[in-house]
């Protein structure tokens, strides 16, 4: 179990981790979820003991992590996986780490066969590529055989059989009963791999829970419904104090209720019904959402304005959206292509 309570570290004038409180559990992958430089990777350092928190503790079982006796038995981490002496083969960093906690040759061995490296294991790290080094960085945590992981962006750089790689050894290392905490940009591949997971923002804890209840928490769900009398249903469902958004011909979007009641609606009507699909956002959009306020480094041009309300292209493949008497406002594109559009004058 990781636990983090009230960390807290400044540098100079910048608070870069805020008082964050959050409990990992062994037997699921938590993900740590955040935009650039809001703090993950320091709460990480600060959780390994390599960094000294202003406030608050950070306890791996119950313990700091300079208080074990063994740590590389008890926590495995990786942060940078580059930050490995570059002249030294994948084979001698690792058996020069092993030594240190009397691991054998044979796991050395083990392991290297396990990320794939067998091939490339006596030449010098320095001419590594990115997934290379990610992969040496994963034995290397794994080495000691930990109870706890703790993995900063382990897919980064890796190729999409290495993705599915990690996903599918982070799931089975949880299913062992062990702690599996990672961050991770991906939100897509967060939303695979976690069943947990830990949102920051600004160095302050946003949310945290199991991915459903954080999608559930932005209350964003919609139910698709099509049918051939789509506009007499629309007057309905509003009739009925509900939002609803004409997509495309026959298709509505009804948001802040769920299928069933729309079903009900529909039938009261006498309108029959050819699809009636409840829909979740994403993580991603989830993630999008509540971290809108958090965001420190945004890109330039039209993008920003699609990160603005990015929810209101949940459900809506095409992304072509027309608001109810509004025939003329049709995009083609989702929320940052209609903000584009209106910015850049798009015929
Ligand atoms: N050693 C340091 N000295 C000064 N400032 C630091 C240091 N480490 C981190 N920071 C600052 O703390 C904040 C949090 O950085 P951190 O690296 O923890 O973010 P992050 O969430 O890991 O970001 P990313 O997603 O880009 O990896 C940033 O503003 C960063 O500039
Ligand atoms: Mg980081």
């Amino acid at each position: 179990m990781i636990e983090s309570i009230g960390l807290t570290k400044r540098y100079g004038p910048k608070t870069a981790v805020d008082g964050v409180s959050f409990t990992v559990r062994p037997g699921v992958v938590t993900g740590f979820l955040g935009p650039n430089g809001s703090g993950k990777s320091t709460t990480m350092r600060l959780l390994l003991g390599l960094d000294r928190p202003d406030a608050g503790q950070a306890l791996i079982n119950g313990h700091g992590y300079r208080d074990l006796p063994a740590p590389l038995c008890e926590v495995g981490a990786l942060l940078e996986a580059r930050a490995v002496h570059t002249g030294r083969s994948a084979r001698n960093h690792l058996l020069a780490m092993a030594a240190t906690h009397r691991i054998s040759r044979r796991r050395v061995d083990h392991l290297i066969g396990l990320v794939g490296l067998d091939e490339v294991a006596g030449k010098r790290v320095g001419a590594y590529s990115l997934g290379m080094g990610q992969r040496l960085g994963i034995a290397a945590a794994l080495l000691g055989d930990p109870e706890v992981l703790l993995l900063d962006e382990p897919v980064n750089g890796l190729d999409p059989e290495g993705i599915l790689w990690i996903r599918n050894l982070l799931k089975s290392l949880a299913a062992e009963g062990r702690t599996v905490f990672v961050s991770s940009h991906l939100m897509s591949e967060m939303a695979l791999t976690a069943s947990e997971v830990i949102v920051v923002g600004r160095g302050r804890l946003i949310t945290s829970g199991s991915v459903d209840e954080v999608i559930r928490g932005i209350g964003a769900a919609t139910v698709l419904v099509r049918a051939a009398e789509a506009a007499r249903l629309a007057q309905a469902i509003a009739a009925a104090g509900h939002q609803v958004t004409a997509l495309a011909e026959n298709t509505l979007r009804v948001t802040g209720t769920d299928s069933t009641t729309v079903g009900q609606i529909a039938a009261a009507a006498g309108v029959a019904l050819s699809e009636l699909t409840p829909q979740q956002a994403t993580l991603e959009e989830a993630f999008m959402e509540i971290t809108r306020d958090s965001v420190e480094f945004h890109g330039g041009g039209g993008a920003r304005h699609g990160t603005g309300s990015p929810v209101r292209g949940i459900g809506s493949p095409d992304g072509g959206e027309r608001g109810i008497g509004s025939p003329d406002g049709g995009g083609s594109g989702g929320p940052a292509a209609s903000a584009t559009a209106t910015d850049g004058g798009a015929q």
